[in-house]
């Protein structure tokens, strides 16, 4: 499919999105919104970002592992695209097409909130970037888990090992800015970004608030139930 090329997908399939900032819960909620998802037998399939395909998990890799290497701001952005476009192209669009949900563990938010927002690329060559890299594809539903400051620093600090990858070794203030860029976003994107807010040591709670939201978007979408 040519980069130019815009696909729609736009009544097909189910489309959501999981973002928030580091600590914020999220690896949870998606295991808990993927089991959610089986448990009625609806047809879907998820991936991450980046990665998710083979050249993505070896750009992942070179993004977030390696730290030896300094990477240009704008370079990052195109990095991320670059796993985007193999990931949109050979996982995302083909489960919309057939009529499945597709869930996503972060998708082009992630470049606004860290790379526009909190690394200072400018917001409009992020956005002109992202639209090629996902033919133009947009999800139909995000799921924003908000995050207080401290918990995501702390959450970071606590790192199996101290195990923490060059977005998670950035200072504390580029982590304050990816959590209001994340809030700005979903002011300016209410009906596609529903937040839900982090709640300490209830992870049942946040998930009952995401599943509300899935299910007021699932009915209305034709989204295929497993045979
Ligand atoms: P994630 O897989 O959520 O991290 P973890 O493995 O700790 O759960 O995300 C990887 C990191 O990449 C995260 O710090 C956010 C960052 N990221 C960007 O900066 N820009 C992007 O476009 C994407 C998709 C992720």
């Amino acid at each position: 499919m040519a980069a130019q090329e815009k696909i729609s997908a736009e009544r097909l399939g189910g489309f959501i999105s999981l973002e928030g900032a580091d600590g914020c819960g999220k690896s949870t909620q998606l295991a808990l919104l993927s089991k959610y998802l089986k448990d009625n037998n609806y047809a879907f399939s998820q991936g991450r970002e980046p990665g998710g395909t083979k050249v993505g998990e070896e750009i992942r890799r070179l993004l977030l592992s390696r730290m030896d290497f300094k990477i240009n701001d704008v370079a990052e952005v195109f990095l991320f695209q670059a796993s985007r476009v193999h990931y949109v192209a050979d996982l995302v669009i083909p489960a919309l097409l057939n009529g499945e949900i597709f869930l996503s563990d972060r998708f082009y938010d992630s470049s606004i909130a860290y790379q526009g927002y909190a690394g200072g690329v400018n917001l409009d060559f992020i956005k002109h970037i992202i639209s090629y890299a996902t033919f133009g594809l947009s999800p139909h539903l995000t799921l924003l888990f908000d995050v207080d400051l401290e918990t995501s620093l702390e959450a970071i600090a606590n790192r199996q090992g101290g195990d923490r990858d060059r977005i998670e070794v950035k200072e504390s203030d580029y982590h304050r800015r990816v959590i209001r860029g994340f809030r700005r976003i979903s002011e300016t994107y209410p009906d596609r970004v529903k937040v839900v807010p982090y709640v300490s040591n209830n992870p049942q709670a946040m998930h009952e608030r995401a599943v509300s939201y899935v299910e007021d978007f699932l009915s209305t979408r034709n989204v295929n139930k497993k045979k």
